[in-house]
This record gives structure tokens, C-alpha cells and sequence, in this order.
């Protein structure tokens, strides 16, 4: 009983070591995990990634896209260091632009303009090097540009204000409610069920 658990435990450690060691080397973050904004709109997605001094960037392979429910449009694409427009799907044509210094220093920036309502949703970057791979994601969320509040408001202080207040409005109180509730019988639950494993284990072991 105790020999089978203490191997349980180690390899449970060993799994805990060996993740991390095979996704420690290599990285690709998300600066933002997620942007906000409005259709017509210009937006920079970046991603960073680990670097190495030894490998020069046309060993660098880059494959973004945005997941979708049926096709998963291309965004950008570096093959060996070298831009592939043909991989870039009609609906981002002519909207992305990148910044080639930059990726020098493991940061990968997509400026994409334009934005429409349904560039909305999440985007993923593959990284392969000489040196490891990896992947980050981030999601974008394009809102329709709203029916004309900016002409009421000149001031350029007042539309972040008008945005943020839809936030807090009564009609989701009740639904957060619901779910402050079912959270907390969740958590009495697992307090229950954890006072009973001690007193089973106190029994028992
Ligand atoms: C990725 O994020 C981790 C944690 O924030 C940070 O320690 C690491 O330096 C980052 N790496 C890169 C390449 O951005
Ligand atoms: C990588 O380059 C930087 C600056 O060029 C240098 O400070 C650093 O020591 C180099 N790292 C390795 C592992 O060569
Ligand atoms: C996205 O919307 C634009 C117009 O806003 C339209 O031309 C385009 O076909 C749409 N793309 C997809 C994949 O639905
Ligand atoms: C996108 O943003 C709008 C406005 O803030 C919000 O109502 C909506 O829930 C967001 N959608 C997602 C998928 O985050
Ligand atoms: C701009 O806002 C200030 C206070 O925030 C207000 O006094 C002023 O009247 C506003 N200007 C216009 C044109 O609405």
C-alpha cells in the first residue's frame, strides 16, 4: 500500500519534471492574452519567443492563423525565415503587416487593420527553430462599431467611460449570482468530501 503510493508520488513528480524541462527551453508568449477592439479599427498582436544567439533567423519557422469553427484562415507564415504571402488567407489580404526588426529579438508583432466583426476570435502562433517549438495563443474580440455615441461625445475622455459603465448594469446580477452560489456549494462540497477523506484515512491507514 505505502510502496504503491510512494511510486505514485514519484511518478507524478517525474511527469511534473519532465514537462517542465521539455517545455522550459523553448517559449512563446502572448504579450496579451487578450485585445479588445472596434471594427475599422488598427490592432498589434505580439507574441514573444525564446531566442538563441547561435541560430541566425532563417532557421525560423512561423505559422499564424485564427482557429475557426470550420477553416482556419492564415495569418502569416515565415518559412525558413521568409515571408509565404500565399499562405495568408484572402480574408486578412492586404491588412498584415509585420516588423522585421524585431523578430531579431524573439518578438513577433502583427499589425492587422481594418478590423471586421469575424477577425474575432482566437489566434495561435507556431514557433520552430533549430532549438525547439512551441506555440502561444491569444483571443481578439471585435465588437461592431456602436451606432454613432461619438458625435455626442467630442471629449476624448468621455467614450472609455461610456464603454466601461455596461459592465456592472443590474440585468447580469442575477446571473452572477447564480453562479456565486453554485460556486460556493461546489467548494462546500469539496470541503465536505475532503473532512470525510481524513476521517476515512485516520480509520483506515
Ligand atoms: C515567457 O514568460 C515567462 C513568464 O512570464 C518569462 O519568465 C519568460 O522570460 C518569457 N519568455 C519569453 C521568451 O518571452
Ligand atoms: C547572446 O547575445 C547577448 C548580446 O548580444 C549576450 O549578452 C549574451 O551573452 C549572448 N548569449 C549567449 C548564450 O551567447
Ligand atoms: C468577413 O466580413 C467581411 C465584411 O465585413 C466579408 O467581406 C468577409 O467575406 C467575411 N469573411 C468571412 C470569412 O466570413
Ligand atoms: C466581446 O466584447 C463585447 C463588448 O465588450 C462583449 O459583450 C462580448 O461578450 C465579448 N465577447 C467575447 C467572446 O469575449
Ligand atoms: C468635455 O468635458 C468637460 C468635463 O469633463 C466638460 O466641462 C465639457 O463641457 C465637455 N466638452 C464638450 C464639448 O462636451
Amino acid at each position: 500500500m505505502m510502496h504503491s503510493r510512494e511510486k505514485m508520488i514519484c511518478s507524478i513528480l517525474l511527469l511534473i519534471i519532465l514537462t517542465s524541462c521539455v517545455s522550459g527551453t523553448f517559449v512563446v508568449n502572448v504579450t496579451q492574452s487578450s485585445y479588445q477592439a472596434e471594427e475599422d479599427q488598427d490592432i498589434t498582436l505580439e507574441w514573444t519567443f525564446t531566442t538563441n544567439n547561435h541560430s541566425s533567423s532563417n532557421s525560423l519557422n512561423v505559422f499564424c492563423e485564427l482557429l475557426a469553427v470550420l477553416k482556419n484562415p492564415g495569418l502569416f507564415h515565415l518559412r525558413e525565415g521568409v515571408e509565404v504571402p500565399e499562405s495568408r488567407h484572402e480574408q486578412f489580404a492586404g491588412r498584415v503587416q509585420w516588423d522585421k526588426d524585431v523578430l531579431r529579438e524573439g518578438r513577433l508583432r502583427l499589425h492587422v487593420s481594418r478590423l471586421r466583426t469575424n477577425d474575432s476570435g482566437l489566434y495561435v502562433c507556431k514557433v520552430l527553430t533549430r532549438y525547439g517549438r512551441n506555440s502561444g495563443r491569444c483571443r481578439l474580440n471585435v465588437t461592431a462599431a456602436r451606432d454613432r455615441p461619438k458625435p455626442e461625445t467630442p471629449n476624448t475622455t468621455s467614450p472609455p467611460k461610456t464603454t466601461s459603465p455596461p459592465k456592472p448594469t443590474s440585468p447580469q446580477q442575477p446571473e452572477s449570482l447564480g453562479w456565486m452560489v453554485f460556486y460556493c456549494v461546489v467548494i462546500l462540497c469539496w470541503l465536505f468530501f475532503c473532512i470525510f477523506l481524513e476521517k476515512f484515512c485516520k480509520k483506515n491507514c
